[in-house]
């Protein structure tokens, strides 16, 4: 049952600006997490007709997408949430702890830098909007298989805003925006945070469970069912929530709560570990 307060709650689409990278290039060579397994067949032009439903989506649903060049032999170069962590205007790069992702560092920054971004040289190993999450005000930042603790210091440092870490460990969900689910940025109201999210608890060591917990008292649980089909690997307006058509009981409530699930199947692209949110990097203030 929604509460008084949620029923009260009129949802608005915002207008969102994304850079996306067409899977060209898309197969599974080697494995870097659970999902990859270099032996089973992958289809190319599937993953490139599955990726343009979720791009025309955002489209479809007034939102702008910005295009970066895949590079040959980057076959994850699709996931662009890995590519950096984009705050008013001021891109951090990534520094990748898988070596089979380095080569993606520098075409990342260059295309920031050529469209007005100012880039910020990474020091510590992380792999940006995959394990960096602004939730608000405030920035949700994942550890424990891929990004180090040391970055969110950095990342502090870097956009002088509060960091919250957060510990993954089950290892199908290695990074953050695996877990977690930014449903909208609405801010604190009356020193409650009122930004809300979706998330998967059994991700999660206990104290960051708890953390989230008192954080958000509001925010969705979603079924371990529904987690493995990454489901949580969804992206939001606000209004609009673009969920694998598969997390059922996730779109039931998010309906209850007053958004608008907005089913992809991106199931290639699973072949290779990432979803519909791993696809997408939000790109915040900065020239046009
Ligand atoms: N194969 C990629 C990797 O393991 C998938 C990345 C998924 N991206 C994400 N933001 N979760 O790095």
């Amino acid at each position: 049952m929604p509460t008084p307060n949620e029923t009260a709650t009129t949802r608005i689409a915002q207008r969102r600006r994304y850079l996306m990278c067409r899977p060209e290039h898309f197969t599974v060579s080697y494995s870097i997490n659970p999902w990859m397994e270099p032996s089973r067949p992958t289809d190319t032009a599937k993953a490139v007709r599955q990726w343009q439903a979720l791009h025309d989506a955002y489209l479809a649903l007034g939102h702008e997408v910005e295009l970066i060049d895949p590079v040959p032999g980057l076959p994850d170069m699709v996931y662009t949430a890995n590519g950096g962590f984009i705050v008013d205007g001021r891109a951090l790069g990534v520094r990748f702890r898988v070596d089979e992702r380095r080569g993606e560092e520098r075409p990342f920054m260059a295309w920031f830098a050529a469209h007005g971004f100012e880039v910020i040289e990474p020091v510590e190993v992380q792999e940006g909007e995959g394990d960096f999450l602004l939730v608000g005000d405030t920035i949700l930042a994942g550890t424990g298989f891929r990004s180090v603790g040391d970055s969110h210091r950095e990342l502090a440092d870097v956009f002088d805003r509060e960091v919250v870490s957060l510990r993954l460990v089950d290892p199908r969900f290695y990074h953050l925006d695996t877990a977690i689910t930014v449903l909208d940025p609405v801010e604190g109201v009356g020193g409650v945070e009122r930004a809300n999210i979706a998330y998967l608890p059994s991700a999660f060591d206990e104290d960051s469970r708890r953390v989230l917990a008192e954080r958000y008292p509001d925010a969705i649980q979603v079924t371990d069912a529904d987690g493995a089909v990454f489901g949580l690997n969804a992206a939001s307006d606000g209004l609009h929530v673009f969920i694998s058509p598969r997390a059922t009981d996730f779109a039931a409530q998010l309906e209850s709560r007053g958004y608008i699930p907005v089913p992809v199947d991106l199931s290639e692209l699973l072949l290779g570990g990432g979803g519909i949110k791993c696809c997408t990097l939000e790109l915040r203030g900065g020239a046009r």
